[in-house]
């Protein structure tokens, strides 16, 4: 599959959206990585609909909505009315991940479910046939700038597997810590999607930093 880099918003200089998401349109990147947060699930509160409404204003790449929210079936419509392309949500928030994930579908975005570091991969295994995408968290949700857990390695070869063997044409996110010296790896073991955050926008230049990513 082809790799896809999704930097994350959340490091972007929010002063400056505009100039954020025109990096981004001229750039290697062919997803926008965008984290919200509700301070309940995650012990952080990141941004919501405004903000994705001018990011839809500038933007043309698709956004990749990560949510890391409690009971996120009661915004899945407002997340497709926004103009998210692809909503993932976590697979802890909620005891009604298939429901959810049909209901994404139903209104017309690509479903994907997360997991945090300490949940077994083996969780997902009933719900990869249904998904568009499964995200494999390299870090605790919550903030960016964290260091990259090196247990994500063996924990996506293993999703790897369960995801060629069910699923072949769900692509495999890996979120959190992702930087040039662990990217060609993570690709190599079978990510198809790299989220970047501080490694893209904190970078004195980040389309370099993007293209380093894509071919490391
Ligand atoms: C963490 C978010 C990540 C984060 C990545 O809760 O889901 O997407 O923004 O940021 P970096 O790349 O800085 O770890
Ligand atoms: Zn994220």
């Amino acid at each position: 599959m082809q790799r896809i880099i999704s930097p994350s918003l959340l490091a972007a200089d929010f002063g400056n959206i505009q100039s954020a998401c025109e990096m981004i349109n001229r750039s290697e990147a062919d997803w926008l990585h965008i984290d919200v947060m509700d301070g309940v699930f995650v012990p952080n509160i990141s941004f919501g609909f405004p903000i994705m409404e001018a990011v839809k204003r500038y933007c043309t790449k698709p956004m990749d909505v990560h949510i890391m929210i409690t009971q996120p079936e009661k915004y899945v419509q407002r997340f497709a009315k926004f103009g998210a392309d692809t909503l993932t949500f976590h697979y802890e928030a909620t005891d009604q991940a298939a429901d959810i994930i049909n209901l994404i579908r139903k209104e017309g975005m690509h479903p994907g479910i997360a997991i945090n570091p300490d949940i077994p991969v083996s969780v997902l295994e009933k719900h990869i046939g249904q998904v568009d995408l499964v995200l494999l968290m390299s870090v605790f949700a919550g903030y960016g700038g964290q260091q990259f857990i090196e247990e994500s390695y063996d924990r996506l070869a293993e999703l790897t597997e369960m995801v060629k063997r069910i699923n072949p044409q769900c692509r495999i996110e890996v979120d959190g810590g992702i930087n040039k010296h662990n990217a060609g790896r993570l690709f190599e073991l079978g990510a198809d999607v790299l989220v970047a955050g501080s490694s893209v926008f904190k970078a004195e230049q980040p389309l370099v930093a993007i293209h380093e990513l894509l071919t490391a």
